[in-house]
């Protein structure tokens, strides 16, 4: 649904309940209560300090700021290299032997990297890219599981200034052949497969058919993970563990631009082409140390884990740049959360004694679904944090986490924020927020966050729901969509003039507590992962049956929202179980099984507007069983009640 035909957005829901931060961890958190009042006083000061403190410049920069809406440069003139303060300086600092990653496998193999090993193979890595011909400003393509080789790619484009651009391991090879494209990548790195739920996950299989039709792709590295057999192509595919390790452990970091760009990330938007996502250098480093810090609070000694997988931002952010950039103590886990039993997870809190845990709420609530006494077989006294990403999180599934997970001792920071944005933007900070479950709390200092009405006017606090827009620039900020300015200009900037729009609906209530309430433009969040409605749309009618295809999202008690794909077929198919199963396996093979439709439900029309708009909030209705809102744009009213007795007879069920 576009925007403008959005209705109100409702905000009944309030929760009572309050948390406030234990004592001891207010007393000795990295970031105490002013923190915000001097963050506010002069946000430009505030990050100069942090850039000033926690990353390593090899120039200093001329000018904090330039800010000529939408386009942000942060610390301009100044010179880095992200690998640098990732990596080699934790060594220079004495830091070598200290553990970088406590890395699991799912069938049980382990792996620690020290900073001293991680610097090792990520200048092997650097220099066998450097041999392959690859130069500064080159786009590498990464397409890993999560084995250490990923994190070690990603570092290795950072120190010779190549941006890397990362296509999660779940994503076809047709997704990764359009990123591959988009971004004109000169080389991919991939790996035979990984372990997914007992099995192999091949990605060398999609990686030849992506590299096959994308024609800068010069040279292909591959990891081999699962050694099962999987053919080479000579010249063009090399094997890490003959090219890389034959290298040099030393190399210089080439040191960028603050503005260079460090990466690309593709991410769903309301069209079916994914925006490639580009983040720089500098400000965008700032953003995740002092984030990751401030609202993880930690310490020299903390064993972190965020449990997302480096293909999505919070991997980028939270497990790669952040945590390393800190000189932090990171776990890193392979496989399926329940895999082989649903204490996977909480074996690992224990086996490594893990102090804090960031996650996603759809994992909450699949644990939730086993109950209480697989959490309870382990010793998780180690726990300190916990956190969420990804979606909003229900007040239930908020305290089942606070209680099981952390034994009621630990905050939860539930953070808000976006591909787009880099960094959180919106959370607790844990010694100083009293937490309402549910709610991501406030801005994080220095961020500018408001809700405005449909006419871009403030909404009061305590006054309902709303749009979330952003006020000021943040460092790492997105710094547009790759080759499409008009694109960045019209998604973010366009709604609300001076604004960037994040596409949430947001309420505030009286004390200044930010609720999320969702997306409100055509993006599903399945799992806590960025699906277009009309990306699913068009692999739908990709299909030689179908007609036209509809899809919303329905909601769902795991995974947040399923996808309900509403099909009108050709005249020459006919509708039956076999074909809604090969549907929705179409889907699966042209995007990913992450946008595999739950539900299929064949119909002979959709409902549209008399410009002939389809009108997805009835879809939206429909699917989730609820009275029907406006009609008196529709077309032909009759539609809706043919479909809606179709969607409640057990026709439909049986197509689940
Ligand atoms: C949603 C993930 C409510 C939101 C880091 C946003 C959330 C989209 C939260 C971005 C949260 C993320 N509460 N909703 N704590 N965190 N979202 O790009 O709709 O995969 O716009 O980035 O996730 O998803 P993305």
């Amino acid at each position: 649904m576009s925007v403008n035909s959005q209705p109100e957005i409702e905000a009944l829901f309030t929760e009572q309940r309050e948390f406030a931060p234990p004592p001891a961890l207010a007393r000795d958190a990295n970031a105490k209560a002013d923190i915000y009042d001097r963050a506010e006083q002069d946000f430009e000061g505030f990050w100069t300090e942090q850039a000033e403190n926690r990353l390593t410049w090899f120039r200093k920069w001329d000018k904090v700021l330039e800010w000529n809406l939408p386009y942000a440069k942060w610390f301009v003139g100044g010179q880095l290299n992200v690998a640098y303060n990732c990596v080699d300086r934790h060594v220079e600092n004495g830091l070598g032997s200290k553990v970088a990653y406590y890395w699991e496998g799912e069938p049980g193999d382990a792996r620690t990297l020290t900073y001293a090993d991680l610097q090792r193979e990520v200048n092997r890595c650097a220099n066998a890219l450097l041999s392959l011909g690859v130069k500064t400003g080159d786009r590498v393509g990464i397409y890993m599981p999560m084995i250490p080789e990923l994190p070690i790619a990603m570092l290795a484009c950072a120190k010779i200034g190549a941006p890397h651009v990362v296509v999660f391991g779940g994503f076809s090879s047709d997704a990764l052949q359009g990123r591959m494209i988009d971004s004109e990548a000169v080389a991919l790195i991939t790996a035979d497969g990984g372990w997914r739920n007992g099995k192999v996950l091949d990605l060398k299989d999609a990686a030849d058919v992506a590299v096959s039709n994308s024609p800068t792709i010069k040279n292909v590295l591959v990891v081999q993970r699962t050694g099962h057999g999987v053919p080479m192509t000579p010249g063009r595919d090399h094997w890490w563990h003959e090219i890389v390790e034959s290298q040099s452990d030393q190399c210089d970091p080439v040191p960028v631009d603050s503005e260079h760009l460090l990466y690309l990330l593709h991410t769903s938007g309301t069209t079916a082409k994914p925006k490639g996502i580009m983040h720089t250098t500098g400000g965008y480093l700032t953003g995740v140390a002092t984030t990751h810090s401030t609202i993880f609070d930690i310490k020299p000694d903390t064993v972190y884990w965020c449990a997302a997988d480096i293909g999505w931002v919070t991997g980028h952010s939270y497990i790669v740049y952040g945590p390393l950039a800190n000189g932090t103590t990171s776990i890193m886990y392979e496989g399926a959360p329940q895999y082989p039993e649903p204490d996977r997870w909480w074996s690992i809190v224990e086996k490594y004694k893990v102090n804090v845990l960031y996650c996603a709420p759809t994992a909450i609530r699949a644990f939730m679904k086993q109950g209480e006494t697989w959490p309870a077989k382990h010793d998780m006294s180690s726990l300190r944090i916990l956190g969420t990403v990804g979606e909003p999180i229900n007040p239930e599934a908020w305290l089942w986490y606070h209680r099981n997970i952390g034994g009621g001792r630990c905050p939860v920071v539930d953070t808000w924020w976006q591909t787009e944005t880099g960094m959180i933007l919106i959370t607790p900070l844990p010694g100083v927020t009293t937490l309402r479950p549910g709610s991501a709390t406030r801005p994080f200092p220095g961020v500018g966050a408001k809700v405005v009405d449909a006419a871009g006017q403030d909404v009061p606090d305590g006054a309902g729901g709303g749009y979330l827009v952003l006020t000021r620039p943040w460092p790492s900020m997105l710094r547009g969509i790759y080759k499409d300015p008009e694109r960045f200009q019209n998604t973010y900037w366009s709604r609300f003039p001076g604004y960037y729009f994040a596409g949430d609906g947001c309420k505030v209530d009286a004390d200044g507590y930010f609720w999320l309430l969702g997306r409100v433009d055509d993006v599903m969040k399945v799992s806590g992962h960025r699906i277009s409605t009309i990306e699913v749309e068009s692999s739908l009618v990709d299909h030689p049956s179908v007609a036209e295809a509809a899809v919303v999202g329905r909601s769902d008690p795991i995974t947040g929202e399923a996808i309900f794909a509403f099909v009108i077929l050709k005249t020459s198919a006919e509708p039956s179980d076999a074909l809604a199963a090969q549907l929705r396996e179409h889907v699966a093979t042209k995007i990913g099984a992450i946008a595999r439709p739950k539900m299929v439900m064949f119909t002979p029309e959709l409902p549209k507007t008399r410009s002939g708009k389809i009108m997805r909030r009835l879809l939206r209705d429909i699917a989730e069983n609820r009275p029907l809102g406006d009609v008196t744009t529709l077309a032909d009213s009759g539609i809706v009640d043919t479909i809606r007795v179709k969607a409640q007879s057990s026709e439909a069920e049986q197509l689940i």
